[in-house]
């Protein structure tokens, strides 16, 4: 973006910026046959269309930000919300509303440098939703950050994100859903469809294979479209189906050789040719790079200018049509297609208002949904939960005395009381760097009244390890921040590797409590007693945290990315694109293909620190019982669980697939789990139906995925290095088509 240019540029877009307004009331009219509720939105984009002008339609596929942006001379529109992301005037006239856009995944967010913040209610990270492997909790957060988003003033939030995490050290992992294309698709698609109930619209983002940060703006993905198609392109197909999202997000990254908002591989054929998606295609913030090629490819609407260095879908639009380069059919199509998300998600008929939030109710939604993600990585000797009557107990680091972190970057939330622990580097983006007021060192107190408890600030390893030494247990809060534009070291910040050995050497009763946005080596964790990650865990975190502690939960989250134990082990040791500019450009070669994660661990048979799927409980489960059914179109696998423990508790069961005579990418994929909660002694059949691409091999030339006949190994397993039981099954051959989804 060339700054000097916007003033101008803002000046030729004006006529684009007249008010929109309030949609009048849906009703039958003849006057506005499009209100008439009982026709579908494809009619009712039809009808509204053909009384729009050119104008009215080119206002809907240009949008601003929504938030004053003095480095580029931009004032929001006195409509948009500030502090927001993002505006798109409607047309009062016809009854469409203005298009109000927020971020996202975890709640309402406010951009960084807007003065106002608005303090609302966050969900632990991405990924710990993941970790809970439970589209129904997943749901029922996305639900709750909806009615916040459209009680502040908003129809469209730009969550979703739903990219691979095929990079451990990508910036945004916590965003995301993990490392498996079947268990990222079903929770960010759950997620999906809670805010959609809200009658708002969601995106699914970032389309496609936006897996590091590093040189984000200009890198060039290379992947073939295969190994695509069972690895990033399967967790959007999977969760688009499962989400029926109003839009989906459009890239920075180039992918083979096009930029994501231009490509017709993937905007042509892959959404529209192959899976026949209706909505509309958004550009992320500055993705944007042409007139004509991204018109006619597909992208529907240029978002949140001036993050582009043009208007492209203001003036040089008009004048592209005016040549004959982009048609007025493609126009009227861009906006059909957002006009009928607006329909088809109650954008029109149920105007948003700015109305009240329950924050006590809400505030028990994110702290389950924290406790329900925290995935308990280790437990010797059970010494966790802690007992009631533990006396001397010292908590060490991590600002734990003030509250939880949260990830940064666009999709920040600020927190209701503010940010607990200010002025950390770096306080501007991607920062400011934003601790939840939610102490987790308060809450511990208010569980265990009679203890003594102390708090060390850990810059001190010695005077950590003296307090460890006179307590009966040292619980270390290990943090590190990681955030959207910048990729991270797999090791802990500020040497905190050093404190947690100090600690551990004088007391070897510790536990470690990990916030951290992905996974992290841990050359201390064959000595530590304990180990909670507990991901970003949202604004009730500090709560969740002593819940868990003291068993109060009981721990149930599964790791949905492997944790590795050193850099060696990953497909590139070493990033692509590290201190490389924007006038140098690079590619990184996704050679790897669909080995995303525990597949390549298994394939090399590397032994990772934590394997995928990892997780302990404070009880115990048992199967039996494993049974495979291929008798009719689809496998269905059965198995009785047993909670034969002394606590109630939540086990997560993962079934892996394996053709016997070999020939995939890996020895073993996740082709479906359950989340089952159990009273002690009580047990339950358990039925999980198989998603059929999880047994195929895409095929690129035919478009279609093909199910080997043969015998396929059926494994039941509490991880991916963890197999319970195993049956046979034999399969005839089957193909389906590059769409084909499931019937639910
Ligand atoms: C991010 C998107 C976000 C957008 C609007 C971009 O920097 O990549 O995820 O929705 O900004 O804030």
């Amino acid at each position: 973006m060339r700054k000097g240019r916007l003033a101008a540029l803002a000046a030729a877009t004006a006529l684009a910026l007249a008010p929109g307004g309030q949609p009048a009331s849906a009703q039958r009219s003849t006057a506005r046959p499009w209100m008439d509720t009982s026709l579908d939105p494809d009619a009712r984009a039809a009808l509204v269309l053909a009384r729009m002008t050119r104008d009215e339609k080119m206002r809907l596929i240009f949008g601003y930000f929504g938030t004053d942006f003095p480095p580029r001379d931009f004032r929001a529109a006195a409509e948009a919300r500030q502090g927001s992301a993002g505006y798109v005037p409607g047309i009062a006239r016809l009854g469409i509303p203005p298009q109000w856009q927020t971020d996202a995944g975890i709640g309402v967010a406010t951009q960084g440098g807007a003065r106002d913040k608005r303090e609302r209610t966050a969900l632990p990270s991405g990924i710990a939703t993941a970790a809970s492997w439970d589209p129904e909790l997943a749901w029922r957060g996305g639900a709750m950050i909806g009615s916040e988003a459209r009680s502040s003033g908003f129809n469209v939030m730009l969550a979703g994100g739903v990219n691979l995490s095929r990079e451990p050290r990508n910036g945004r992992n916590f965003e995301y859903g993990g490392e498996d294309p079947l268990l990222a698709g079903t929770i960010v698609g759950a997620h999906v469809a809670g805010i959609q109930s809200n009658h708002i619209i969601s995106t699914i983002k970032h389309f496609a294979v936006n897996d590091q940060e590093t040189g984000r703006d200009w890198v060039n993905v290379v992947i073939e479209d295969a190994p695509a198609r069972m690895s990033d392109l399967l967790a959007f197909q999977i969760a688009i189906e499962r989400a029926d999202p109003g839009s989906i997000m459009c890239a920075y990254n180039q992918v083979n050789g096009a930029f994501s908002c231009e490509s017709p591989y993937l905007l042509t054929q892959v959404l529209r040719q192959d899976w026949n998606w209706p909505g509309y295609v958004m550009s992320d913030w500055g993705a944007v790079h042409s007139t004509v090629q991204a018109a006619n490819t597909g992208l529907d609407q240029q978002s949140g200018f001036p993050f582009d260095d043009q208007p492209y879908f203001a003036a040089p639009l008009r004048q592209a049509i005016a040549r004959g380069e982009v048609s007025p059919r493609r126009l009227d199509e861009m906006a059909r297609r957002i006009l009928r998300s607006m329909f088809a998600h109650g954008l029109v008929d149920h105007p948003v208002e700015i109305g009240p939030i329950d924050f006590a109710v809400h505030a028990e939604v994110t702290r389950s949904a924290a406790e329900r993600g925290a995935v308990l990585l280790k437990n010797r000797d059970r010494i966790l939960p802690l007992s009631p009557e533990t006396r001397r107990i010292a908590l060490i680091g991590g600002h734990a005395d003030r509250g939880v972190l949260s990830g940064g970057g666009s999709s920040q939330v600020y927190p209701i009381g503010g940010n607990a622990v200010p002025g950390l580097e770096p306080t501007s983006w991607p920062g400011p760097i934003v601790y939840y007021p939610s102490s987790p060192l308060a809450a511990i107190r208010a569980q265990a009244p009679n203890a003594s408890i102390s708090f060390d600030e850990g810059s001190d390893p010695a005077a950590a390890a003296r307090l460890a030494a006179e307590s009966d247990v040292a619980i270390v809060f290990a943090n590190q921040w990681t955030s959207e534009s910048r990729d991270f070291s797999m090791t802990l910040p500020d040497d905190q590797d050093a404190l947690v050995e100090a600690v551990v050497r004088a007391n070897p009763r510790t536990v470690v409590v990990l916030q951290t946005g992905g996974p992290v080596l841990m050359p201390w964790a064959e000595r530590v007693a304990g180990i909670l990650e507990v991901w970003y865990p949202g604004t009730s975190g500090g709560e969740a945290i002593a819940n868990l502690l003291f068993g109060h939960a009981n721990p149930s989250g599964h790791l949905p990315i492997t944790f590795p134990r050193d850099e060696s082990q990953l497909p590139r040791p070493v990033l692509d694109g590290v201190g490389l500019g924007e006038d140098q450009p690079f590619s990184v070669n996704y050679h790897e293909g669909a080995q995303v994660g525990y597949r390549w661990f298994d394939a090399r048979e590397l032994e990772p620190l934590f394997p995928f799927g990892h997780g302990l409980s404070y009880t115990d489960f048992d199967y039996a019982r494993l049974r495979a059914d291929a008798g009719g179109e689809e496998v269905r696998v059965s198995f009785r669980i047993e909670n034969d423990g002394r606590r109630a508790g939540r086990d997560i069961a993962q079934i892996y697939v394996s053709p016997v005579a070999g020939g995939w990418e890996a020895p073993k994929r996740l082709a479906g789990f359950a989340s089952v909660e159990l009273e002690p002694g009580a047990e339950r059949e358990v039925s999980v139906t198989l998603d059929p691409r999880l047994l195929a091999v895409y095929d690129s030339p035919s478009r279609e995925w093909r199910i080997a006949a043969g015998e396929y190994r059926i494994m039941l397993g509490e991880s991916s290095r963890d197999i319970a039981e195993t049956v046979t099954v034999t399969l005839p051959e089957r193909r389906l088509p590059v769409g084909w989804r499931p019937t639910r």
